[in-house]
């Protein structure tokens, strides 16, 4: 189902009082009001996950998502999250394919896939990450780019699994550079997503896929960024970090 989200990606950030603050000040700052008909998921730091999850209990407003699992279900792979660990959190969903797990751990498409079928099987809904590099975008094949990533990244899933496949559109070039895609490159790139979403399932289900903005998105431009017809909503990093600052974008989606 189509729904407008504001999810807050923290990254490497926040150590645990660092954390739980943020947490304390959301729950101060959003009210029925502010929050509307928008979906709020924050994706703090594995470690903090359980703690940020105990202490949403009470929360109507909150939902919380992992910023990466591991592609197997269990094993000998010191250090990893899988999803069946984070399921027993009772997470919502998980971040997959972010830009920095591709750029910096290698990530693939195929291996996206896979880690999408893991977070499905686990009752997670995924938070598909596509975008392309700003050597993609002055080439002028950046759609092209685009398009594979979610080719190879959704193979295999039906139209039924993208009711709990978000995507997020984030071009590598606006992530944490301050430098925003304008709202008619962002429209442009959720439209072209969504034709392709209705070749490769069908019409409805291109309608019915929430389809997120990433990069540099921040108070003073989330309102027009969100007030395309193609943009849902936001996957936030840098302006997640400020309670204030997240809460005035979670505004911003539900007055647009
Ligand atoms: P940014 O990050 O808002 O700091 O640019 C976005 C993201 O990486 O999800």
């Amino acid at each position: 189902m189509r729904r407008r989200i504001v999810a807050g990606n923290w990254k490497m950030n926040t150590t645990h009082s660092e954390a739980m603050e943020l947490v304390e000040g959301l729950k101060a700052n959003l009210t029925e009001d502010i929050v509307g008909e928008t979906g709020v998921i924050i994706a703090p730091p594995a470690l903090f996950l359980n703690d940020v999850v105990e202490s949403l209990v009470e929360n109507e407003f909150i939902a919380v998502a992992a910023q990466n699992c591991h592609h197997e279900e269990s094993g000998a792979f010191t250090g990893e999250i899988s999803a069946p660990m984070l399921a027993s959190l009772d997470l919502d969903a998980v971040i997959i394919g972010h830009s920095e797990r591709r750029q910096y751990f290698g990530e693939t498409n195929a291996d996206c896939k896979v880690k999408i079928g893991q977070a499905l099987n686990n009752e997670l809904a995924a938070i598909y990450c596509i975008g392309e590099t700003l050597e993609e975008r002055k080439s002028g094949q950046f759609m092209e780019v685009i398009l594979k990533q979610c080719a190879e990244g959704l193979e295999g899933f039906i139209a039924e699994d993208m009711d709990n496949i978000i995507l997020a559109y984030e071009p590598v070039w606006a992530i944490g550079t301050g430098e925003v895609a304008s709202p008619e490159q962002a429209q442009d790139v959720h439209a072209g997503i969504r034709t392709w979403l209705a070749e490769r399932f069908d019409s409805e289900t291109a309608e019915n896929v929430t389809v997120l903005y990433g990069g540099s998105c921040k108070p003073g431009n989330a309102a027009d960024l969100f007030a395309k017809k193609d943009i849902d909503g936001g996957l936030i990093g840098g302006a997640s970090l400020s309670a204030d600052d997240f809460t005035a974008i979670i505004a911003a989606r539900t007055n647009a």
